[in-house]
């Protein structure tokens, strides 16, 4: 039988009334509560009002990234943290480790190259996690490493590296730290930084945090710290010193995006509200319904030895051109799935469930693409994705 989508009666296929439903990993779907908070009459940063928001900004997120030190918030996107994690942590003739699973490894490694930081760079399978042993070995070979910098999901292919493990082997390195790229990690599955000893921690506000683009984060250890005294690389918006004084103050150093902070209180409110371990919880379930049903539509995970709760980066299969496959989900459902960047454009297609999303919002889109799949001719028995998510959904816990 042929299959043809047609909604609301038209013949060309479009929704006559269109809603618009983001699944790409960051940015994400927004809560009303918070869009609601950013709509109101924007306030000045010098105001004790804004010190106010300021406060429960740094308690909230303390509780977030599961640390006593500051988390200081910078108004850009994530890869300013990730520049200032490079720029305020080593000193020139200082050399880094860089874990280059992905795109987003790719870009440590591009960052120290701007600031000339020679790098030894550990290239990983896309669509396979770092093994802890090569972190190992690569410290054990040249002591002279001062800074280990990974991620803890690569967006790119949806692997989760092994954070703690890589964590306990540059402990043993008084003078050596680790850098966690946690743009897609932090509110998503548990880092708790100072637990396990996460010398840098950075984020942005675009992904588990519910909110738009525009906000980066880092928080630093207190051996970190030491780094920052001796960085002689230059900085000047992203001087960690001189934001940690600001936020000690309530203040932000420059003109803050103010309506993004006001958000930014408002999603670490909803956050605290759900609670850490219900959090994580969720992500794993909205995850493992996910990759249930891909498997059950007989389809791969790019990363089926270390998938990451954050998002399902899915093999497309044989015959189907990817590409055209994320095209359609927005042509005819008016959601946003992320295409496969680089070297597997075309070959895989990226489905998140990182932040505002629950178990209705995953059957949505997996049943979006059984109807594309079985439109563009692969063969499988229809329901059966939505099926395999259902019942993980109603498993307990
Ligand atoms: C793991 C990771 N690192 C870094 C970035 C870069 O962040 P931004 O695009 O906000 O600069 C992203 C963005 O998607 C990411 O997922």
């Amino acid at each position: 039988m042929e299959y043809k989508i047609v909604l609301c009666g038209s013949e060309q296929g479009v929704e006559a009334m269109e809603k618009k439903y983001l699944f790409s990993p960051g940015p994400t779907m927004l809560p009303p509560e918070v869009l609601l908070k950013m709509a109101e009459p924007i306030m000045h940063h010098r105001e004790p009002e804004f010190e106010k928001v300021m406060e429960e900004i740094r308690k909230g997120l303390k509780y977030l990234f599961q640390t006593k030190n500051e988390v200081m918030v910078f108004t850009s996107s994530g890869t300013g943290a990730m520049e200032g994690a490079v720029s305020n942590i080593l000193a020139k003739g200082n050399k880094a480790l860089v874990v280059r699973g992905g795109k987003f490894g790719e870009r440590w490694g591009e960052i120290c190259k701007a600031y000339g930081i020679e790098f030894v760079p550990i290239d990983v399978e896309w669509g396979k996690a770092v093994r802890p042993e090569q972190i190992r070995h690569a410290l054990a070979e040249d002591p002279s490493i001062r800074a280990v910098y990974t991620q803890a999901t690569e967006t790119s292919t949806g692997v989760k590296h092994p954070i703690r493990e890589i964590a306990g082997i540059v402990g043993k390195y008084p003078d050596t730290v680790l850098v966690v790229d946690a743009i897609t990690g932090i509110g998503v599955f548990d880092l708790p930084m100072d637990a396990w000893n996460l010398d840098v921690v950075i984020s942005g506000s675009q992904k588990a945090l519910m909110l738009p683009p525009g906000l980066s984060f880092a928080a630093l250890s207190e051996k970190a710290w030491t780094f920052v005294e001796r960085s002689s690389l230059p900085k000047y918006y992203f001087d960690f010193k001189r934001e940690l004084k600001s936020t000690q103050k309530n203040q932000s150093s420059y003109t803050p995006a103010v309506s993004l902070f006001v958000g930014l209180r408002e999603a670490l409110r909803m956050i605290q509200e759900e609670g850490l371990e219900a959090l994580f919880r969720r992500h794993k379930k909205l995850a493992e319904a996910t990759w249930a049903a891909v498997k059950a539509l007989g389809l791969g995970l790019f990363a089926p030895e270390a998938p990451s709760e954050a998002l399902t980066a899915v093999k497309v299969p044989e015959g189907i051109d990817g590409m055209k496959l994320q095209k359609l989900f927005f042509e005819r459902f008016g959601i946003t799935v992320a295409e496969g960047q680089d070297r597997v454009k075309g070959k895989i297609i990226r489905i998140a469930h990182l932040g505002y999303y629950d178990r209705l919002d995953m059957i949505m889109v997996i049943s979006a693409l059984e109807m594309l799949l079985k439109q563009m001719g692969y063969s499988f028995e229809l329901g059966k994705g939505v099926r395999a998510a259902e019942e993980v959904f109603l498993k307990e816990p």
